[in-house]
Parts: structure tokens; sequence; C-alpha cells
């Protein structure tokens, strides 16, 4: 260790490093993107906020009602080539090239693989799995010119673990995951870094209608160890930390931010002799 690599207390100040960066967040407002946008903004970084929905967009910036603060919102689909290249010109434009790229704009449809269209199939892999690979070539671009970056894709649990009658989403998902340990592979030379952030269950706009039910949320709750369903700030601590040079030696990764749900399945077997005792209180 050097002199310059010692620490004394109180001495970091900004520990993520992450004021001044250049930040493309898609999907920016949702209920994970928003947030992600919050988090990145209250660190000094720049934020350029991607969706399609232009209303919604308009809605999370005045909401974050940061003073101060640099954003800005683009609408944009990610589906859409020449949408997604004036959106990079505009960033690059703006603030220069693109730093950090969070790859979060996603769709779920119920839907059996014997009955669904072609045409369903494609349109959910076209935003969920081919936009993220545009976005990545696009803004992957910018990072290779600037000679360094930092790509996080929000991928699912339902990558690793088939989520049924969800149509193409675990397909989807499990794609993301391989799409980002390439990127990571392929663009490791330009000090480019790509990893995956994959949550379980999050009360967002996008699961909102699950939750309305109190029997079935009560139910979930006690699926996952943690006892609580995630929130969109689990989700964007972690976004930050990849994201930033703390994370500098970590490229090709998946975080499941799950609250233990996906290692509790084996206590969810009926095992007779094996059930949780109730705690005995002792006088
Ligand atoms: N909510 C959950 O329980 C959960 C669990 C695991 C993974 N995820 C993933 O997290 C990510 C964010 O989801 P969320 O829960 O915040 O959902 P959300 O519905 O709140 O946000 C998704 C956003 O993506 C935007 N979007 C959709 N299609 C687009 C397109 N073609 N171009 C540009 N923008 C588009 C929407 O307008 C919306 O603002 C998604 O990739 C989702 O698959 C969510």
């Amino acid at each position: 260790m050097t002199s310059k690599d010692s620490l004394s207390v109180g001495a970091v100040q900004d520990w993520l490093g992450l004021a001044g960066r250049v930040c493309v967040v898609t999907g920016a407002a949702g209920g994970i993107g928003t947030e992600v946008t919050r988090q990145l903004l209250s660190m000094g970084a720049r934020v350029a906020m991607l969706d399609r929905d232009a209303l919604l967009l308009n809605q999370a910036i005045q909401a974050l009602q940061l003073p101060g603060a640099q954003v800005q919102g683009i609408a944009c689909d990610v589906t859409d080539q020449a949408s997604l290249v004036s959106a990079a010109h505009l960033v690059q434009a703006s603030w220069g090239p693109c730093e950090v790229l969070v790859n979060n704009a996603g769709a779920l449809y119920p839907d059996a693989l014997m009955d669904i269209e072609l045409s369903k199939w494609n349109q959910l892999l076209s935003v969920n799995l081919s936009g993220y690979l545009l976005c990545a070539q696009l803004f992957g671009r910018q990072m290779r010119a600037k000679g360094r970056g930092a790509m996080v894709h929000i991928a699912s649990i339902s990558a690793s673990i088939p989520q049924p009658f969800s149509g193409a989403y675990s397909v989807s998902k499990a794609g993301v995951k391989m799409l980002s340990q390439l990127l990571a592979v392929e663009l490791g030379e330009h000090h480019i870094r790509s990893n995956v952030v994959s949550p379980a269950m999050i009360r967002t706009p996008m699961s909102e209608g699950i939750y309305l039910n109190p029997t079935v949320l009560r139910q979930r709750e006690d699926m996952v160890p943690a006892g609580r369903i995630s929130t969109p700030k689990d989700i964007a601590e972690s976004v930050l930390f990849l994201a930033s040079d703390r994370a500098s030696y970590i490229s090709g990764q998946e975080v499941l931010v799950d609250g233990g749900l996906t290692q509790a399945w084996l206590g969810l077997v009926p095992r007779p002799g094996f059930e949780k005792q109730d705690a005995v209180t002792s006088a």
C-alpha cells in the first residue's frame, strides 16, 4: 500500500466517484429507471433519461425535484434504431460520450408458449434483448472513443429459473445475461465493463397489479427469506456500485438482488420431521 492509497477516518466524501459522469438510463420513466436516475443524480452524475413514453418521462423528471441536477429526458423507443441514433447524438452533443449505460427498458406479458403468436414473441425480444444490444452498440462506441465505460443490464432471476406462461420473457432475460458476458469479453480491452443486476420481486408499475391483492402480497412476502418485497432503491444501489469505479475489476458478472428468494426453494418442499420449530421462550 502506498501513502497515496492510505485512508483516514472520514476522508472519503464521494466513495462511488460518479460525479460528472455522463450516464444513460433506458426505461427511465419506470419504477427502477426513475430510482436509478435519482440516485445517479444525487451522486452528481449527469443523466439522460430515455423512455418511449414521453408523458411519463416528463412526469418522472418533474417528480425528481433535485435542484441543480443535470438531467435531460429523451423520448425514444429502444426497438427503433433511428430513434436511438438521434438520442445517442443528442447525449454526445450535450455532454460528450456516454460513460455509464443502464439498460433497463423492459416489458412483460402473459402468454403460453403453445399459443403465443410469433409477432408477440418477436416484439418482446425486440424490447428486452435486441433493444439492449442496440443501446450497447451505440453507447458502447462512445465509451470506446472515450477509452472507458461501464454497462449495467437489468435482467431478472427468471434469466436462470424458468418463469412459465410469460411468453418470451425468460428467454429474453437469459439472452441479456449472455449478451452482457459477451460484451465484457469483447470490450474489456477498451476498459469497458459489462455486468447484470437480476432482481426478483419488486413493486413497480410493471408488477403493481399483482400486489394490490393483499393475500398475494403476503404469500409472496412469506416466500422471501428477507421477509419483504424489494423496492427500486434496493436495485438502484447495486446498479450504482457496478457502474462505479469501485467495481473496476468486476466484469461479466450477475448480481442477484432477490432477498435470498432463489436459495429458499428446498425449504418450501414438504419434509415431515424437518419443519421449522416454533421458538421456545425461556422464562
Ligand atoms: N418489477 C419487477 O418485479 C421486475 C423483476 C425483475 C426484473 N425486472 C426488470 O426491470 C426492468 C425495469 O422494470 P420496472 O419494473 O421498472 O418496469 P416499469 O414498467 O415500471 O418500467 C419499464 C419502463 O420501460 C419503458 N419501455 C418499455 N418499452 C420501451 C421501449 N421499447 N423503448 C423505451 N422504453 C420502453 C416503459 O415506458 C417504462 O417506463 C425491466 O427490464 C424488467 O424486466 C422487473
